[in-house]
Parts: structure tokens; C-alpha cells; sequence
């Protein structure tokens, strides 16, 4: 894995996944993988800030909720079936990690490892974090994506570390 020349090096590839078949958070002790679909990597307080959402009715929750930090990793071509499995599956039940046969890697800057077989990754400390709020929110899309009223905790990562793994991105 080589450090990017800066936290948005990889924006477009990791937009571009994030879109398609998702990408791997990676958060609390121990680590479990859950694919996410949503998400941003911006600019906020002069820091580059990864945003993910994460519904209260997942395990990943409660494993953020004790969390300092966490990696979100994207997995190259050919994971779809991986994706698939940390999409549906939940680590109350499972553990993923051994089921999908990821590796885990220390991380440089924070404390979550983040998976091997990842193309590229972003190591991120929790900066921020609140409850979607349904009286602030469009009608519309309360009513499309929060039937059963389990509105996304919205978490804020500093983005400490970009990474890219050249030798799977070949
Ligand atoms: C493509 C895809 C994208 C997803 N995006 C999210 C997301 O952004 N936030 C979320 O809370 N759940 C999302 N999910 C659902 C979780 O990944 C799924 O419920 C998972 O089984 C939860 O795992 P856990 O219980 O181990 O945390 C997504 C699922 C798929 C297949």
C-alpha cells in the first residue's frame, strides 16, 4: 500500500465504486465489514472529511458507537460476491471477515485495520457524528427511505490517510 499524493487522489474510482456494488466500512473491536452505498468525501472544517451512514438497526452500529475511528476500503473487480455478503449478512450472526476470506492489515495512522485485497483505502478518525433528523428532512425522501423509521447516524471521518495498493490495481 503507498500513501496517495492527497486525501481526494482516488475520489472518482472510489465514487465510481461506492455507486456499483458498494464499498467495505470497516469499524469497531472487532472489525466487521458492511458494504455501504451511500456516503461523500468532502471538505469540511479546512479537513478532508469521509461521510458514511449508518443505520441504529445494523451491528455495525453499535460497533461505531464505541469506535474512535474507522477504514472504508474498496475492493477491486471481482468482489462482487463479497460485497454481497456484507451487504446482506450481519456480523451479529456471521463473522465476515472469515466467510469473504479477508485479510486484515494494521493501519498506519488509526487504530481499525483495514482489508488487504482492498484497491485503495482511507484511514479515518470520527470528527463528528448525529442522527438524521426526519423534521428536517424532505417529505419525500422520509417517506421513500425511512418507512421503518431507523433514520442513518451520520458519521465524520477525517481523512488521515489515502491509500492505494498497486500491485492489485494492475
Ligand atoms: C450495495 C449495498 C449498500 C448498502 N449501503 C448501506 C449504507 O450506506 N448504510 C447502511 O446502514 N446499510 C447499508 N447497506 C445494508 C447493510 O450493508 C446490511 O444491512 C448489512 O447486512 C449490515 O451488516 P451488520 O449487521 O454486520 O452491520 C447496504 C447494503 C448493500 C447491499
Amino acid at each position: 500500500m503507498s500513501p496517495a499524493t492527497g486525501p481526494f487522489e482516488f475520489y472518482h474510482e472510489t465514487m465510481a465504486a461506492l455507486g456499483r456494488n458498494g464499498i467495505i466500512l470497516l469499524g469497531g473491536d472487532p472489525p466487521n465489514p458492511m458494504t455501504i452505498g451511500w456516503g461523500s468525501i468532502g471538505e469540511i472544517w479546512h479537513m478532508p472529511v469521509f461521510t458514511v451512514l449508518v443505520r441504529p438497526t445494523r451491528y455495525t452500529f453499535g460497533l461505531m458507537e464505541n469506535a474512535k475511528d474507522f477504514t472504508v476500503c474498496v475492493l477491486p473487480e471481482g468482489f462482487k460476491k463479497h460485497l454481497a455478503i456484507c451487504g446482506t449478512k450481519s456480523g451479529r450472526n456471521m463473522d465476515k471477515i472469515k466467510v469473504c476470506g479477508f485479510t486484515l492489515e494494521k493501519s498506519s495512522l488509526i487504530n481499525t485495520p483495514y482489508i488487504s485485497q482492498s484497491v485503495i483505502h482511507y484511514e479515518c478518525r470520527i470528527i463528528h457524528k448525529h442522527f438524521l433528523d426526519p423534521s428536517a428532512l424532505d417529505p419525500d425522501i422520509n417517506e421513500k427511505y425511512y418507512k421503518t423509521r431507523d433514520w442513518h447516524m451520520v458519521y465524520y471521518g477525517e481523512i488521515m490517510g489515502t491509500y492505494i495498493n498497486s500491485e492489485v490495481a494492475k
